[in-house]
């Protein structure tokens, strides 16, 4: 596991994206899986900047939402298709065709399996960019005994859903159910990053940086079984790392 600490939020960002610059300078058939939330808001608008300042082309890349309330549409400003729609989609060249969220319009079972199987199709995940929950969770994939190989329904935890209300007006207008990526299919891309800034992320970060275990309270801790992984946050994350 490699870290990079950057000095704030915006260094942070600008290293994430000239991150998946660069691989979508090398592969323009990039797939990708791409979290919502605050942390990527500046990282997926500079690597969409790059489309408009250096001419990066989006034609051709596939994108995934690693994860997806339900049971919000794809229209819905508090979903998280429409989050990747207004960062990056709306921003760059992307064929609209190869953008993918799990299909909230059917039932969950079938949405979930036609998500998994369309990852399959592209030939699973070149690069896959995570954030972290204050609990430790990559997706959804909250602290369990157990976690599932593949797209799934997650109920979502209540510290996950007291973190999230911060984007809705009220606390019980977030949604308590979403559908995420399985560990199996996080771990299967080629190369992970996980980005991270401010404190609330210092726990966990440390927890990635000092611990050599791999244990299902802490869900990140599987990122350990991969081997190219990289670790990209802000001082603040990094405060009892430095
Ligand atoms: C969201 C996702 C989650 C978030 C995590 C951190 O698509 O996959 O794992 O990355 O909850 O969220 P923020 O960035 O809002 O702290």
């Amino acid at each position: 596991m490699k870290f990079i600490i950057k000095d704030n939020y915006e260094e942070m960002s600008r290293e994430a994206a000239d991150m998946m610059a660069q691989l979508l300078k090398e592969n323009p058939k990039l797939v990708a899986a791409l979290p919502t939330g605050g942390t990527p808001e500046r990282p997926l608008e500079l690597f969409a900047q790059k489309h408009q300042e250096e001419n990066l082309d989006f034609s051709k890349m596939k994108s995934f939402n690693i994860d997806e309330y339900i049971p919000l549409a794809k229209d819905n400003p508090q979903g998280y298709y429409y989050f990747l729609n207004k960062y990056l989609y709306s921003r760059v060249n992307i064929n609209y065709d190869n953008t993918f969220v799990p299909d909230i319009t059917k039932d969950i079972d079938t949405a979930c399996a036609e998500f998994e199987q369309k990852i399959e199709d592209a030939g699973n995940l070149d690069f896959i960019l995570l954030g972290i929950g204050n609990d430790g969770h990559i997706g959804f994939n909250e602290p369990a005994p157990y976690y599932y190989e593949k797209t799934h329904l997650v109920e979502l935890d209540p510290d996950t859903i007291e973190a999230n209300s911060r984007f809705f007006d009220h606390i019980d207008d977030v949604p308590t159910q979403a559908i995420t990526l399985g560990m199996a299919t996080i771990l299967k891309a080629k190369k992970i990053a996980l980005i991270a800034n401010g404190e609330k992320k210092a726990n966990g970060i440390r927890k990635l940086y000092e611990e050599n275990t791999i244990y299902p309270e802490f869900p990140a801790s599987f990122l350990r079984l991969h081997r190219d992984v990289t670790i990209i946050v802000d001082r603040e994350a990094a405060k009892y790392i430095l």
